[in-house]
């Protein structure tokens, strides 16, 4: 549905000014829309439940300026925040300093080579080699709804929940459009942009930037939280001062990568969990990406978040049109916890996709760390039959089933089963493992390829590597070149014929190197750039077919463990495997950084065999049992080998697994304590959203003597509710429990924990 203008505009007028029924019914509109255009200030307001934000049109020439995102206002006439009122002026008044205005004013959306010598979010070179562009303001448009990005993974509502503005600006001179798309969702407060770029001219244009959003904001005392980590050790939350001159995070490994992640928020040095202002924004792109701040001399701050640019060069022929990513921005009056809670419900509703949206998962039991390369049919039978007495629902197949594949040397590429090891093939294995009702699941590394394989063999070149240089192996393997056509259909062919093989209701999707030696044998030489991105789209393009093809599987997706966890993935898979490292204790600090973003419902978590593989910890079984209960819960463990002891607490937790995975996946999430804070107590809480039911973990990582008992202060409860607290007589009204606190009793030893339930009355 289109929204005329025109008529809009003369509502939105009446409505400052008269209490008509043309006012009533356009604040009803306004209301539901969420986006207005006051013609006669020039200006658009986007309103979110609780945040507002604002873009004006300036001066004769049509500069589109930002003026305002945060807390939710009525008032849209705050162009004075622009201070175009101040020296030097527009340019329209005082053109002979056109460089200083450029160089100060906040650009919506600023571009290179012209006067504003800030971070660019737009670099264009032409043929000719020149770099100069400027945007201008020409018209807008404002639907309900919003619009797929072609080929890549986008936020979507219907017509009734969201609205898109999309306005366009040009370079006449470069016969360049560029159309700012953003889109406001009527129940969170996410504002999704993207850029779309279109060449009307004659010749090429070379894009070597093109960022997804730009914000220009006062510097408020900022801090800047990043995620940051390592494989096994992904996502720990990093907070610093937020300098003059350029800060930011980035990836050029080809995939969001374990060492940096892309996100990142800035907030009022004075905001904690629950106040203080904090600006979330994240990729909805699973790639290269760079997240970058500049303080100017001014004391503003340029904030931007798009693809990386130092690999990035696109060839845009006339006629061709270039998407950016999405970008997420959000923006919390109410400290950490506020941008957590609009992340998660938005992720939920508006980027997951599929059959397990809002769908229990099946508990899985996954044999890598049982069994590494090391497995036949009877071998995983053997697991099944225990793992289903216990009430283990899926049996996942990891990495070692096809081609010649008994250690991580070969094969990648050859996905046809390793009849050796699956005596009797797949669809034999699976039948079985059906017959004990339970699911089967299977793994693929579709990205990559051997040199010992017959494809690499067959067709050396389908690896990424530039002529006449050998590419750098890293575990022993290669990418294979999803820029290329032919690579994508063969990869599709081969996975397909497996997955109809057999009644295969999983698919973990791993991904174990990032890209290197950057070179493609299909693109030409101006495009050898665009392959980093290429690449993704492929990627894109196939895990597309997958789920829409097979839209029974449950698709998790891996890399390295938590490599590439990120919004763009979560459009296909609802579930990602969240860190290789299982250990109970190292997860809490994986875990609280993954969740400060992420729902629960898509945080990859199992309970393993100690001492741990990854850190040698050896922690009791049913802690183990209630970290991974706070994502979506499973094993890797050999079930037949486990203790005695271990092996009979299964059922209790998988009990505890269908008791609370409604709340998991579907609450509130609160962080309540931080055990990286103070390596004592790690404590979160779940909320369910009538506010009725909560579950609260607690993990004590040190036991410490000689100290009262330790208090906790919950959140997100109704203060006039009564909560039971189960297996106490303990009846505490919710504002006791927020405001003062619930007590935690006979909290001994180290890396014990417990899970406190609490209902209403
Ligand atoms: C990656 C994954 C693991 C496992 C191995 C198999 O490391 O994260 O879970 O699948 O690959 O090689």
């Amino acid at each position: 549905m289109k929204i005329k203008i025109f008529n809009r505009e003369i509502c939105a007028r009446a409505l400052l000014a008269t209490n008509s029924s043309c006012a009533e019914s356009s604040a009803e509109m306004r209301k539901k829309m969420g986006i207005v255009y006051f013609e006669q200030d020039r200006v658009f307001k986007l309103d979110t439940p609780h945040t507002s934000y604002l873009i004006g049109i300036v001066d004769e020439e049509n500069f589109l300026g930002h003026i305002y995102y945060g807390r939710k206002l009525d008032e849209h006439r705050l162009t004075y925040l622009l201070r175009t009122n101040e020296a030097p002026f527009v340019p329209s008044k005082n053109s002979r300093e056109r460089v200083s205005f450029l160089d100060a004013f906040p650009m919506e959306y600023p571009t290179h080579g012209v006067g504003d010598y800030r971070e660019s979010a737009l670099r264009i070179r032409t043929e000719e080699g020149y770099q100069a562009c400027a945007l201008f303001y020409v018209s807008h448009e404002i639907t309900a709804g919003k619009k797929k990005i072609p080929g890549l993974p986008a936020s979507f509502g219907k017509e009734d929940e969201c609205s898109t503005l999309e306005i366009t600006c040009r370079d006449q001179i470069l016969d360049l459009t560029v159309v700012l798309s953003y889109s406001v969702f009527e129940t969170t407060d996410v504002i999704a942009r993207h850029v779309e770029i279109h060449n009307g001219g004659e010749k090429k244009l070379f894009l070597e930037k093109a960022a997804s959003m730009s914000l220009d904001m006062d510097n408020r005392n900022f801090d800047m939280i990043t995620l940051h980590g390592s494989w096994a050790r992904e996502r720990h939350v990093e907070r610093r001062r937020l300098c003059r001159g350029f800060q930011g995070t980035g990836s050029l490994r080809g995939e969001s990568g374990h060492q940096d992640h892309p996100f990142m928020a800035l907030v009022t040095a004075n905001a904690g969990q629950e106040e203080g202002e904090v600006y979330g924004v994240q990729m909805m792109y699973s790639g290269s990406y760079e997240i970058r701040t500049e303080v100017s001399q001014y004391q503003s701050v340029r904030w931007m978040a798009g693809l990386e640019n130092q690999n990035f060069r696109w060839a845009l022929a006339p006629g061709e049109t270039f998407y950016t990513p999405e970008a997420l921005l959000t923006y919390s009056a109410r400290g950490l916890d506020g941008m957590t809670a609009s992340y998660h419900d938005f992720i939920r509703n508006h980027v997951i996709r599929g059959e397990y949206k809002d769908k229990k998962r099946p508990i899985l039991i996954n044999n890598w760390e049982a069994t590494y390369f090391d497995f036949d049919t009877d071998k995983l039978l053997s697991i099944a039959r225990e793992a289903s007495e216990l009430g283990i629902e899926m049996l996942v197949m990891d990495d070692g089933w096809f081609g010649k594949r008994n250690n991580d040397d070969c094969s990648l590429g050859d996905w046809y089963v390793n009849k050796d090891k699956l005596r009797g093939g797949l669809a034999c294995l699976v039948e079985e493992v059906n017959k004990l009702g339970m699911k089967f699941g299977i793994w693929f590394e579709p990205e990559m390829i051997s040199q010992d394989s017959e494809l690499y063999r067959a067709h050396p070149d389908w690896a990424i590597s530039v002529p006449g240089r050998a590419p750098a192996l890293a575990r022993e393997q290669l990418v294979l070149d999803f820029s290329n056509r032919e690579v994508v259909e063969e990869i599709w062919r081969q996975m397909k014929t497996v997955l109809e093989s057999a009644n295969i209701e999983y698919v973990k999707w791993d991904m174990n190197r990032p890209l290197s030696d950057l070179g493609s044998a299909v693109l030409d030489p101006e495009k050898q750039g665009e392959l980093s991105h290429r690449y993704m789209l492929g990627v894109y393009e196939l895990q597309e077919r997958l789920v829409t093809q097979f839209p029974n599987i449950l698709l998790e997706n891996c890399s390295g463990g938590g490599g590439r966890f990120d919004a763009g993935m979560m459009y296909y898979s609802p579930q990602i495997w969240c860190s290789d490292d299982t250990d109970a204790i190292e997860r809490l600090a994986i875990q609280e950084g993954t969740a400060m973003i992420y729902p629960l419902s898509t945080m990859g978590a199992h309970i393993s065999d100690c001492p741990n593989h990854a850190v040698g910890r050896i922690t009791p079984f049913e802690t183990r049992g209630y970290v991974a209960l706070a994502g979506t819960f499973g094993y890797e463990l050999d079930v037949t080998r486990i203790p005695g002891e271990d092996r009979a607490q299964i059922p209790g937790q998988i009990a505890l697994y269908h008791k609370y995975n409604d709340l998991v996946r579907e609450g509130d999430y609160y962080r309540i304590a931080s055990s990286m804070k103070d390596h004592d107590l790690d404590c979160w809480q779940v909320v369910s959203k009538d506010k009725k039911e909560s579950m609260v973990t607690v993990i004590q990582v040190l036991g410490s003597v000689n100290r009262r008992s330790r208090m906790i202060r919950l959140k997100g409860l109704d203060e006039g509710k009564q909560y039971r607290i189960e297996g106490e007589e303990l009846v505490l009204g919710g504002d006791a429990l927020m405001y003062a606190g619930l007590q935690l009793h006979n909290m001994k030893g180290d890396f014990v924990g417990r899970i406190i339930h609490l209902i209403s009355i």
